[in-house]
């Protein structure tokens, strides 16, 4: 018998099910073993309070091109893991209990940064661990992709397109706020595939004086409108400089509600021009993932099942150079990958005209 637990944890994205099942697939289509799949319910609490329910091959039929997560999701933050619950609970062992009382040969895991950090404490505690990249931010180290990411640029792509047409009538500015957390790359590659004039990233601290001027150049130009693609994350020069505790005492004292309303207001007062922002928000987690992201996570899903079935643990199934990889979870977790303002296609952006405050 071949007991397999499975756990989708931190934010949602597309393709976690599409992901799911690919493994449980591929599990059935090749295990010479009878299967249980237990499925532990919104995250690692479902582990922790061994909150989970049995899944068959027929829970995870139709479920490819379905958003969410069919095992709902919470954030267990990494940072508190080690402390007990309000009740007092010793977390890790809980989970450690849970996975022993159940008798499983291995945990499935899929998750983000946070997610890989537990799920490499895990690893650490003597549990099979075989971990699947998501995030919309696609931040995750050792891999060059994770699902959910290309999902989420087609959503706020296709929020830029319809911003260009109404901005073009009004003549006006408008920012379009796109998420991320602390990493530009979807803010980047819908900022570059929508034809965004402007992008500000995270890792680019910009200069709003250089902002201004690459909206002049374009009046001047002739264009009556601006487009700027901000992440969530995008930091002037001046906030850049600013320690984290500094930083975080601004944010709490300021009157905006995020990064593109003061962006927005430093543009209006300097220049007169009108500006709108756009905040898409959640929007770009949710709904159906996009054919890209049904045959990436299918196939990292069956790659993490065919390590299972061989008894390889301890990895994440990620994506380097077009290959499937396998990335041992100590080289993953605790480290971002975020955009490196000398990638190529920084400098491709910029050489196309657009701007990135710098
Ligand atoms: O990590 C995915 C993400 O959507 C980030 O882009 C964003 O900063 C964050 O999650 C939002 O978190 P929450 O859903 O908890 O508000």
């Amino acid at each position: 018998m071949l007991r397999i637990g499975m756990l989708t944890s931190g934010g949602d994205c597309q393709a976690l099910n599409a992901a799911m099942r690919g493994v449980v697939k591929t599990i059935y289509n090749k295990s010479k073993e009878e299967v249980e799949i237990y499925g532990f319910l919104s995250g690692y609490r479902g582990l922790i309070y061994s909150n989970f329910k049995m899944l068959t091959s027929a829970d995870f039929s139709g479920i490819l091109t379905k958003g969410g997560t069919i095992l709902g999701s919470s954030r267990t933050p990494f940072k508190t893991i080690e402390e007990p619950d309000e009740n007092g609970v010793d977390k890790v062992e809980a989970m450690k209990h849970t996975y022993h009382k159940l008798n499983l040969d291995c945990l499935v895991v899929l998750g983000g940064n946070g997610t890989h950090k537990t799920a490499n404490l895990l690893r650490k505690e003597g549990l099979n661990v075989v971990t699947l990249p998501k995030t919309i931010d696609n931040d995750l180290w050792g891999t060059d992709m994770t699902f959910g990411f290309q999902s989420a640029v087609n959503i706020a792509t296709d929020v830029i397109d319809c911003i260009h047409t109404t901005a073009d009538s009004h003549g006006r500015v408008f920012i379009v706020e796109v998420m991320g957390h602390k990493a530009g790359w979807l803010t980047l590659n819908a900022g570059m595939a929508s034809g965004a004039d402007i992008i500000l990233i995270p890792e680019i601290p910009y200069d709003i004086d250089k902002v201004i001027a690459a909206i002049k150049k374009r009046e001047e130009n002739g264009s009556r409108f601006t487009i700027l693609a901000v992440a969530e994350g995008a930091l002037s020069k001046e906030d850049a400089a600013l320690s984290k505790k500094e930083y975080k005492k601004k944010k709490e004292k300021s009157r905006f509600p995020s990064v593109s309303y003061e962006v927005a207001d430093e543009i209006a007062q300097k220049t007169g021009l009108e500006v709108r922002v756009t905040v898409p928000g959640h929007m770009q987690r949710g709904g159906s993932p996009c054919p890209y992201d049904r045959v990436f996570a299918s196939r990292l899903g069956s790659e993490a099942a065919a390590l299972i079935l061989k008894g390889e643990y301890g990895f994440m199934v990620g994506y380097k150079n077009r290959e499937i990889v396998k990335v041992p979870l100590e080289e993953v977790a605790g480290k971002l990958k975020t955009v490196s303002p000398d990638a190529t296609i920084v400098k491709e952006a910029k050489m196309l005209g657009i701007c990135f405050g710098d």
